[in-house]
């Protein structure tokens, strides 16, 4: 039986390639060439009717053979590939554990809320609570409960941005001591932070800025009690070397009114630049709470007494990071706001008391 040597000359092509194939695309290929529909071998078999009928029969036998043979080792050469293909995808998607981990951006708290925060955790720890008002404010609340007469030039200083004749955005958060001391009998320990509006813009005012509000009423409540308060919040923000001063001053809603300064933290009272060589920076305003607002409230001025606070958030803050323009805590540039790092976590309560204290203590 002399093979038919066309069928012979497809056989060993197909099976070198085979075993040559690196993929199973490289072989489907393959398969399509030599036993596809239009294939090489294919083709063969199919003009078998062109041959000498006495040569069809072993030409016949020797191509279905071949396409046997052919089928056989490229289903095995098939098994061979995905197990090697398989095997290579699982490397190339092994998950490195060596490699270092992505770091992901992190915010920060704004400077400002992180500020008020903490001023906010120093009260609380002092028994104080805190309460909140509108900031669309009424002409009374804002002004005539504490004491402002209608023609008094002390509503000038306020640069009040009104909605109308009888309501506002609220100056200060000075009408939350009166909507406080309405809503509940004494004594009274709270402190309201809030926005504030004034019509003022320049490198230490803005438009908008936070203020915190303090007010303490009880039946024996006297200005060292202010003084203590103060002294103990100095020291809480801005380090442990901190020392204020009173000096004499005027609101229509206390009597005797006093502002309030720090000894600045840069030179340490000696006089600097931040100072303005005075060695004190003012950071609020405060005193004996005015007899006629308690009485505007409905307490008996000669039964109770106490004093009240105002300080601006922006300048503690200012002071307290060398921050020298207002207007950088509004710019929300990020190159800015960056430097602020997360705030502390709240120290977990199984930590012992002196680890409890960590929120409160300067950094
Ligand atoms: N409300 C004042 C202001 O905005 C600050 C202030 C002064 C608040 C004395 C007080 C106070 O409670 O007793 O300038």
């Amino acid at each position: 039986m002399a093979p038919d040597p066309r069928v012979q000359q497809i056989r060993d092509r197909a099976l070198a390639d085979i075993a040559a194939a690196r993929s199973t695309a490289d072989l489907e290929q393959i398969r399509i060439r030599v036993l596809g529909r239009s294939g090489e071998l294919t083709a063969r078999l199919r003009s078998l009717g062109a041959i000498p009928a006495a040569e069809r029969p072993q030409v016949g036998q020797a191509a279905n053979r071949a396409k046997a043979e052919l089928e056989e080792q490229i289903q095995a050469r098939l098994q061979a590939l995905r197990v090697e293909e398989r095997s290579r995808q699982r490397e190339a998607g092994r998950v490195d554990l060596t490699l270092p981990g992505r770091v992901t951006p992190a915010g920060a708290v704004h400077p400002i809320t992180r500020v008020q925060d903490e001023i906010i955790a120093i009260f609380e720890g002092l028994g104080f609570s805190v309460a909140e008002g509108p900031e669309v404010e009424s002409d009374y609340y804002n002004f005539a409960a504490l004491n402002f007469p209608d023609d008094h030039p002390a509503r000038d200083m306020q640069d009040t941005f009104h909605l109308s004749p009888d309501t506002l955005l609220r100056t200060h958060t000075s009408p939350v001591q009166i909507r406080t001391m309405k809503a509940q009998p004494p004594p009274v320990r709270v402190i309201c932070p809030g926005k504030v509006y004034r019509r003022d813009a320049d490198i230490t005012h803005s438009p908008m800025f936070h203020q915190v509000e303090g007010l303490a009423i009880d039946r024996n409540i006297s200005m060292g009690d202010l003084r203590g308060t103060l002294d103990l919040f100095a020291r809480e923000m801005f380090g442990s070397r901190s020392r204020i001063r009173f000096r004499p001053s005027f609101f229509p809603f206390t009597e005797p009114s006093a502002e309030v300064d720090v000894l600045c933290f840069l030179c340490g009272g000696g006089g600097c630049r931040v100072c303005k060589q005075d060695g004190w920076l003012e950071i609020l305003g405060s005193g004996m709470v005015h007899p006629d607002v308690l009485r505007n409230v409905g307490y008996d001025p000669e039964e109770v007494m106490g004093w009240a606070f105002g300080m601006g958030v922006e300048r503690v803050a200012m002071l307290k990071y060398g921050i020298d323009d207002i207007r950088l805590f509004f710019e929300n540039d990020l190159r800015f706001l960056g430097q602020f790092a997360p705030l502390t976590l709240p120290p977990h309560p199984s930590l012992s008391p002196a680890g409890r204290g960590t929120r409160m203590r300067r950094r």
